[in-house]
């Protein structure tokens, strides 16, 4: 299970820490939530455009290519289960990774169309620079594919997290500050189900305690040494 830290050595900020992280500088409040894009849309856009960029330039690093190789050795022992909104789990190999919090280089309605009635989905008509999308008949928004601070996670995703947390041996806990539920509450769940938990991380976060084992590593550094052999 991988939060921001995994992707830290690919150069994508995390959210959390303390000089670099997103909400170190900015207020997810503004950002994060369905309320933040109504209030200021043209601002959240640009400012997950950023992202996106940052993302689409970014390379898997040698954490997330130590888990797709694994995977690919060793086909269905593997399920990846991911915060993160970025595909360097799937550039690297892990293309079923289970996304809890969505995709950012996915765009979706913010409104469900008035119109849907009569059988014709939106159009994106006309965006300003910078500007969301709008559809030209109903004025619907496109808006970031991921889940924002007071959003349901999708059932789906979550539905298969906890089945493979209650299924599983071993779960690696990587790069978490474990801040954000339903996701923190994997590693509890997995060794109430009888699995074996370590946490990948250089720093404490909130949910050590459910670990049997901490590997105060990166991602980077970590993986490759664990799975090496494997
Ligand atoms: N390798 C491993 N862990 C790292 C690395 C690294 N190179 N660099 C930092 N970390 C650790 C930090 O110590 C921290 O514990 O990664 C963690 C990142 O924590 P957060 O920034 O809180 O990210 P995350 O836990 O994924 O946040 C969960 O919060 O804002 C929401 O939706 C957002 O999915 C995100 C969720």
């Amino acid at each position: 299970m991988t939060g921001a830290g995994m992707s830290a050595e690919s150069g994508i900020p995390t959210f959390r820490d303390a000089r670099t992280g997103y909400w170190a500088r900015f207020d997810p409040m503004q950002l994060a939530s369905e309320q933040g894009f109504r209030a200021d849309p043209g601002g959240v856009w640009r400012w997950y455009a950023e992202r996106r960029q940052g993302v689409r330039a970014a390379q898997p690093n040698a954490g997330h290519l130590a888990l797709g190789a694994f995977a690919q050795r060793h086909p269905g022992r593997l399920t990846v289960i991911t915060q993160n909104v970025d595909d360097l789990h799937q550039r690297a190999g892990n293309s079923d990774a289970i996304r809890l919090h969505g995709d950012i280089l996915l765009d979706l309605w913010l409104d469900e169309c008035p119109r849907r009635g009569v059988g014709r989905p939106c159009d994106t008509a006309w965006a300003g620079a910078g500007e969301p999308p709008v559809c030209g008949e109903c004025g619907n928004r496109l808006r970031p594919g991921v889940v924002w601070f007071g959003e349901n996670l999708p059932l789906a995703a979550l539905t298969a997290a906890e089945q493979a947390a209650d299924q599983c041996e071993v779960m690696l806990v990587v790069g978490t500050s474990g801040a954000v539920w339903p996701a923190a509450g994997l590693a509890a769940r997995a060794r109430g189900a009888g699995a074996w938990v370590a946490i990948v991380n250089p720093d404490a976060s909130e949910i050590d305690s459910d670990a049997h084992q901490l590997v105060r590593g990166t991602a980077a550094g970590a993986l490759p040494a664990l799975f090496d052999g494997w």
